[in-house]
């Protein structure tokens, strides 16, 4: 198959090229395309075939559901069952935008899609684009990030094209994503409201509306044998580039310390060596490569590094990387998500 890329610029919409991908939409094809978190790779989702699809295309577990993107709120009702207090001020509040709320589904959506939880993962995002997209389209576009299972999310269209040239029928490029982290899932779909996935909405910002919530367990450790997620998707390694990742934690001077003996170390025995660092610290360590995510306290920015810098040090062909910790505040819990994920939850303490 050949792959398709067209640009749209999100200032001045081309229909032309939006209708000629949601008629590919509707057929039963795959089109990626940007969203103010990450790429998607959407498909009709009430079509269990072209969902298949989607899994066949990212290597994706069977066991792990599709989040149903919407263009407009009035298409809520076709997939939900019902909307109860808490989702409609979370929805009032954050809507369109980086959140993703389960609710109890219609018999209308795929099994395929939601699993088999008898529950629904929706979202409406902001980015211009999906949303002319999605409602030009007239259907729940069922949208995975638009990357090969178990690799970093796509933040750029250039990401998109690297793993799934060929195995789908479009790209848009959008540019980049503006927060370059998923969306934050939170499931009201029970009596407790939990975050199951944190993201650029925060759970102080979520606790602000409905008051506390539960964080589920698999936000903050491994999951083993011992506990199952409630979101599959957290159980699998993820966000990996093919370098090992090992993140040291601690005071400034001594994680640059320890770094750096550790790669002392690794060079030792001949390995490409990589940091992930800051502006701040990006002058101090001795490796082959050294990239900053951006300014420490400026977790917007090193939000929408992150997956670009992981991808980055596959290209380069680093063999380990080692990398500084951040702070769970706001977005931090996001981004520290995402980095032990891609660590697999391996952490030096100094
Ligand atoms: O920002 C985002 O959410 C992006 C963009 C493209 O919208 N999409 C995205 O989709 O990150 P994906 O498939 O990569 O991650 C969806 C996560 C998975 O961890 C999955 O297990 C969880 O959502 N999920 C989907 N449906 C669920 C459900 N009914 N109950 C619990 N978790 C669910
Ligand atoms: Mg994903």
């Amino acid at each position: 198959m050949i792959t398709k890329v067209v640009k749209i610029d999100e200032n001045n919409i081309d229909m032309e090229k939006i209708r000629e991908a949601a008629k590919i939409l509707k057929n039963g094809g795959l089109v990626a395309f940007p969203t103010e978190t990450v790429y998607g790779l959407g498909a009709n989702g009430l079509d269990a075939d072209a969902c298949r699809k989607i899994y066949e295309t990212k290597g994706r577990p069977s066991d792990n559901p599709l989040i149903l993107h919407i263009g407009r709120i009035e298409q809520l009702s076709q997939i939900v069952s019902e909307v109860p207090e808490n989702a409609k001020k979370i929805m009032k509040e954050f809507w369109p935008g980086p959140i993703t709320i389960i609710f109890k589904k219609k018999d209308i959506v795929p099994d395929s899609v939601s699993g088999h939880f008898g529950t629904v993962a929706v979202r409406f995002p902001s980015n211009i684009i999906a949303r002319v997209l999605v409602w030009e389209s007239g259907l729940p576009i069922a949208a995975p990030s638009a990357n090969t299972s178990g690799k970093p999310s796509p933040t750029k269209a250039e990401h998109v094209l690297h793993d799934l040239n060929g195995k789908l029928d479009m790209i848009i490029d959008g540019g980049s994503c503006d927060f370059g982290l998923e969306s934050t899932i939170l499931d009201l779909s029970g009596e407790k409201a939990v975050l199951l996935r944190p993201g650029a909405v925060t759970k102080e910002m979520i606790e602000n509306v409905i008051g506390e919530i539960d964080v589920d367990a698999a936000v903050y450790k491994k999951v083993t044998g011992d506990f199952a997620p409630k979101a599959p998707g957290m159980k699998y390694k993820h966000y990996s580039p093919d370098a090992d990742v090992k993140l040291v934690k601690g005071e400034s001077a001594k994680v640059t310390a320890k770094i750096n003996e550790l790669l002392a170390d690794a060079k030792g025995k001949g390995l490409k060596t990589g940091v992930l660092a800051t502006e701040e610290t990006k002058a101090l360590y001795n490796a082959d490569f050294v990239l900053s995510a951006g300014h420490r306290n400026d977790e917007k920015e090193i939000g929408a590094n992150l997956f670009d810098i992981l991808r980055e040090f596959d290209k380069l062909g680093a063999d380990v990387v080692f990398s500084e910790t951040f702070s769970y505040n706001g977005e931090g819990m996001a981004i520290m998500n995402r980095l032990n994920k891609a660590a697999g939850f391996e952490c030096v303490q100094v």
